[in-house]
């Protein structure tokens, strides 16, 4: 092998050579140096996924880069406040990947976001008002059900209440719930309204089946019939 114009042999590497770091095993990698943020993060629903064996669950790697890390300040690295919810999404906004595995996650948090007003005075003005990871924390993200979620209902108002947002946000139940909403209805695996869509196209199917077949057998039966007079 060539590095930088030095010959080096192939096995200088196998000493101490692991091969590629399994998923589950990355964030040790980057404890090694990161330990504060790998201490925050192994706490998050996307670590206790992952390491329950949810492999799409999110790791430094997918929100970092792996030999491509920029900081987050870099508007090239995924996880600048920018590009934050187009990563997000990337998981957040796929259907085959969310419902593979987990039963009734909403896989429309992207969609609801880019009809609210963070999004859209973003797109009007340029300038990143709140993006997923404010709400949801960089690290130590958590499912709403769980009492130290930053969009646990009760921690709402800090949450919104950050210097820079809504300082004194009593109403935070209001900022929260306009976050969102339009969610898609899940029913189990399925998209209620998906299913409301498709029954809708068998419908119309059958009626056209229906009516067409109708004039289709009218015709041929004046037909017989004045073939018989
Ligand atoms: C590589 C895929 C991936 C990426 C990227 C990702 N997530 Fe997740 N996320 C998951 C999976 C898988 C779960 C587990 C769902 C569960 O157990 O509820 C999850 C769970 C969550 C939950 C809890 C949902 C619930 O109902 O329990 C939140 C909130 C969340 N992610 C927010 C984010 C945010 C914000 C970002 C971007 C900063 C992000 N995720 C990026 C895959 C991803
Ligand atoms: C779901 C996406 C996501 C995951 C998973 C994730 N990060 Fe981050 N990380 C972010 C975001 C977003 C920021 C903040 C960007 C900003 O400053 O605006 C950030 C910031 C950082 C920073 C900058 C300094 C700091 O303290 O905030 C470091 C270092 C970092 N992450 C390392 C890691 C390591 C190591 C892991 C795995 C143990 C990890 N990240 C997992 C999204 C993620
Ligand atoms: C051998 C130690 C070491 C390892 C292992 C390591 N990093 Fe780093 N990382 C650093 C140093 C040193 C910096 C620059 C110092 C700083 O800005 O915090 C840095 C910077 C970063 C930054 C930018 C932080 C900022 O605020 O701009 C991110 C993001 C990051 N690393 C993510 C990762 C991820 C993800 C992994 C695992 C794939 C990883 N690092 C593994 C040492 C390491
Ligand atoms: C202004 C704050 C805010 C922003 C920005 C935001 N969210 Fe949320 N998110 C919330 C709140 C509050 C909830 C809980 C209420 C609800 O479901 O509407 C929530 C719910 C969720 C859930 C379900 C969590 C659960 O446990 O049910 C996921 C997943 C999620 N958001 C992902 C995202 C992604 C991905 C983005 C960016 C594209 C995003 N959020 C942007 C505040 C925010």
């Amino acid at each position: 092998m060539n590095v930088g114009g030095q010959v080096v042999s192939i096995n200088a590497m196998s000493n101490n050579f692991s091969g590629v770091p399994a998923r589950a095993n990355i964030t040790n990698l980057c404890s090694k140096c990161h330990s504060e943020v790998a201490g925050m993060y192994e706490k998050s629903i996307h670590w206790k996924e992952l390491e329950k064996g949810v492999t799409i669950a999110a790791t430094c790697t997918d929100c970092h880069g792996a030999h491509d890390v920029l900081s987050p300040k870099n508007p090239e690295s995924p996880a600048n406040p920018e590009k934050v919810s187009m990563l997000c999404a990337k998981c957040h906004e796929n259907q085959t990947k969310m419902q593979a595995w987990y039963y009734g996650i909403k896989t429309d948090r992207f969609d609801t976001y880019k009809n609210s007003y963070h999004y859209k005075a973003y797109m009007s003005s340029g300038k990143v008002l709140a993006t997923c990871s404010d709400c949801h924390e960089n690290h130590d993200t958590r499912p709403a059900s769980d009492p130290k979620s930053a969009i646990n209902p009760v921690n709402l108002p800090t949450t919104c209440g950050k210097t820079g947002c809504h300082p004194g946000a009593s109403n935070a139940v209001f900022y929260g719930g306009k976050v969102h909403e339009g969610q898609s209805v899940n029913l189990l695996f399925i998209d209620v309204k998906k299913l409301i869509n498709y029954f809708y196209i068998v419908m119309i199917l059958f009626e056209l089946t229906l009516t067409f077949g109708l004039i289709f057998m009218g015709i041929s039966s004046q037909y017989e019939l004045r073939r018989r007079h």
